[in-house]
């Protein structure tokens, strides 16, 4: 899979209109209830600078900022997703900051140790090089510092395995693509998922690139998986 930074930024910047909209509908809004427990596990403490990863059109962001009083910066490879990000901010809270920049999450432009708390939510299997995003996320999180990873997976029990393969294959797709005209870049988001590693492999990677797994979470019968994590 093609996974370039310039093609999964031309990527989203297409899909970027009706991106918020897909999210919720395809996913039924479960991940409303996924965003507020990863949330709830990073234990954010007002005053505290974050960092949102891929922030996309900030749902993360936002709900960080709506429960406590913390500083949010975001990074994101698709300039369209941050414009609506920075209107939806703007919109909820007008005159307040977000620190959206348009770069790579594996290689960015902060100083070591600069955040307390980082998140990515459904940004890291589009990454080309998951070792690398880890090793960069490590250097800007202060020592001890938590990491919410919020990512799709492939459910392990069979049944359930068989019924999430066939929407992820039909059905987002074709309703993607009907919406948004771009059924390419559907068929896309489905590949990345079905090949997205297990989060066995996923903890193993951790161990690798100096982090704890302070918590391993399926969620909603193993459809998406939570890491809470720590850097050492
Ligand atoms: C599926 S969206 C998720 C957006 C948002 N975090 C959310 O929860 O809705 C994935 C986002 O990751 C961004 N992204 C993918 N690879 C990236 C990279 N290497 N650096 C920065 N952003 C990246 C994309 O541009 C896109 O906005």
């Amino acid at each position: 899979m093609d996974k370039s930074p310039k093609r999964i930024g031309e990527l989203f910047d297409d899909i970027s209109p009706n991106y918020d909209l897909l999210n919720h509908l395809l996913s039924m809004s479960v991940d409303v209830g996924w965003r507020e427990l990863a949330l709830k596990e990073l234990e954010i403490r007002k005053g505290d600078v974050i960092l949102d990863v891929a922030t996309g059109t900030g749902d993360m962001a936002l709900k960080t900022r709506s429960s406590v009083d913390c500083t949010i910066v975001g990074i994101d490879l698709s300039r369209n997703m941050l414009k609506t990000a920075m209107q939806k901010w703007d919109a909820r809270f007008p005159g307040g900051t977000f620190m959206a920049l348009q770069g790579n999450a594996l290689q960015m432009p902060f100083a070591d140790d600069s955040f307390d708390r980082s998140m990515v939510a459904f940004g890291i299997r589009n990454m080309i090089d998951i070792g690398g995003f880890l090793d960069e996320a490590h250097r800007v999180l202060r020592p001890h510092g938590h990491m919410a990873i919020l990512e799709f997976s492939v459910p392990p029990y069979p049944l359930v395995r068989q019924l999430y393969l066939l929407y992820l294959t039909r059905v987002l797709p074709f309703i993607g693509g009907l919406r948004s005209g771009n059924r390419g870049a559907y068929q896309y988001l489905s590949e990345s998922i079905r090949r997205f590693p297990s989060p066995g492999s996923i903890e193993e990677l951790l161990v690798q690139h100096h982090f704890r797994t302070v918590r391993s979470l399926p969620l909603t019968l193993g459809v998406c998986h939570l890491y809470i994590i720590e850097k050492m």
